[in-house]
């Protein structure tokens, strides 16, 4: 194992983040290189020995440097609908009770914030908890200050909530009452509420999918522990559940999935099997939680390409490291994914990692042959790389490929894009290729 190596193992231990997984490798090495010249060590070996322990104040610096802290405010609004559905219907917090809430990896409290404004607009007191482990995205929740962009889907009734100040908004004053933020790495015991035992709600989204599997399942089973009697756990809409704990039940909210926690005596779930795929919305026909199974290769086909076109969503966002964690996730699942291996591809191409997009492009096409994109991409990646003869046997493949149509499961502006242009795009081949 080499120092890099090694340190992503000690990362991957201390955090849960696989960081092949959100495509931060990269970063790891630009901090080391950076920190090595800037402590004046010889080595990236003797940097890595110097980090004995997770509490090292320079494994701080480091995790800021590796996670991903996109948020926005109503970032997913139809789980807000979900949560103030259950409150409204007395399922969580009766009323005249305080709804406590944590949010782990609540990035720049974006999320911790719409949550206050919905119970608050629903005549709630509310005590929301965000806590992430980057300790930079804190500081920035504490603040209470963000650009015109990240309310860009702020409902405008919740406005009010905000405040106009000099480059953008500050959070009103009766919400930050309500709210609070820490630093804590979820893979460390829970926090409880003030004065009580239990949260009602707990809302951990985008932050699982970077995460190693073992890891999963652990940070699941502490969230769920960290529940009161009947309290929720709500995921993002493509975390996937490989096994649902003990004390844990699936339990269907309009058109999502959520978890709650069973009462003492109550019927144990089914033996776990794999679970909650969250199609994109809308998707009516989804099955009630008999959960779809690998015996039930059609549903997880059908979660594989809907997370594929949550993963191209979020790279025409230009969010490319959580584009790959997605892609990434659909992999764990079908190994043998040649459109995910393509969009893989494609999403390093974009972070100018030309030598990781023409290895994961080269494996689409093993499985693929006529993908043609892919050598298309396959052949810019090679043009990066200097490796022209390659590039003009790939550029070849395009035009070669003419006429033959592509079946696609996701959805994807960017393959749109290239198939109504095929004619230029083999243009360019034709050119480049030098025929
Ligand atoms: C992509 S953001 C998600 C933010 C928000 N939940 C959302 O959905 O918009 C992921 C966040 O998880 C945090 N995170 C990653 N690993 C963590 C860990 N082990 N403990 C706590 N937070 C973590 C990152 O620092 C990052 O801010």
């Amino acid at each position: 194992m080499n120092s890099l190596e090694r340190l992503a193992d000690l990362v991957q231990r201390w955090t849960g983040i696989d960081l092949a997984r959100g495509g931060r490798s990269d970063s790891l090495e630009r901090l080391v290189t950076a920190r090595m010249k800037e402590l004046g060590l010889a080595s990236a070996e003797v940097y890595v020995d110097s980090l004995t322990s997770a509490a090292h104040p320079e494994v701080g610096r480091l995790i800021n440097a590796v996670t991903v802290n996109h948020s926005w405010f109503f970032r997913d609004a139809e789980q807000l609908g979900v949560i103030a559905e259950m409150l409204r219907d007395g399922r969580i917090a009766p009323s005249g009770e305080r709804v406590d809430i944590w949010v782990p990896g609540c990035a720049a409290g974006e999320d911790v914030y719409s949550l206050a404004m919905l119970t608050r607009q629903a005549g709630r007191t509310a005590h929301v908890l965000g806590t992430d482990i980057n300790s930079e995205v804190i500081s920035l929740a504490s603040r209470g200050h963000y650009g015109e962009w990240s309310a860009r889907e702020l409902p405008s009734e919740l406005r009010h909530n905000l405040m106009r100040a000099a480059d953008g908004f500050e959070v009103a004053a009766p919400l930050r009452s309500q709210v609070a933020f820490e630093r804590h790495n979820l893979i460390d015991p829970a926090p409880n509420p003030p004065g009580t035992i239990g949260w009602h709600v707990v809302l951990c989204r985008n932050v699982l999918i970077y995460f190693t599997r073992e890891k999963i399942h652990a940070a699941i089973e502490s969230m769920g522990r960290a529940l009161r009697r009947d309290g929720r756990l709500l995921l993002g809409a493509t975390e996937i559940l490989q096994t649902v704990p003990r004390d844990l039940r699936v339990e269907r909210v309009g058109q999502r999935f959520v978890l709650r926690r069973a009462n003492p005596g109550e019927p144990a779930a089914p033996e776990a099997r794999s679970p909650p795929i969250k199609p994109p919305q809308p998707r009516p026909s989804f099955p009630e939680p008999t959960l779809p199974t690998l015996a039930a290769p059609r549903h997880v086909q059908s979660g594989i390409a809907a997370m594929i076109s949550l993963g191209n969503s979020r790279l025409e966002a230009g969010e490319t490291s959580e584009a790959l964690a997605l892609y990434a996730k659909a992999l764990e699942m079908d190994p043998l994914n040649a459109e995910a291996r393509f969009f893989t591809g494609v999403a390093y191409h974009i972070s100018q990692d030309p030598s990781s997009a023409a290895q994961s492009l080269r494996g689409a096409l093993v499985l693929d042959p006529e993908l043609w994109p892919a050598s298309f991409y396959l052949a810019l990646s090679y043009d990066k790389l200097g490796r022209t003869a390659d590039a003009k046997r790939e550029y070849r493949r395009v035009f070669e490929a003419e006429g033959r149509a592509l079946a696609l499961q996701s959805r994807s502006a960017l393959l749109a894009d290239l198939t109504a242009f095929r004619k230029d795009v083999v243009r360019i081949a034709r050119a480049r290729a030098g025929k």
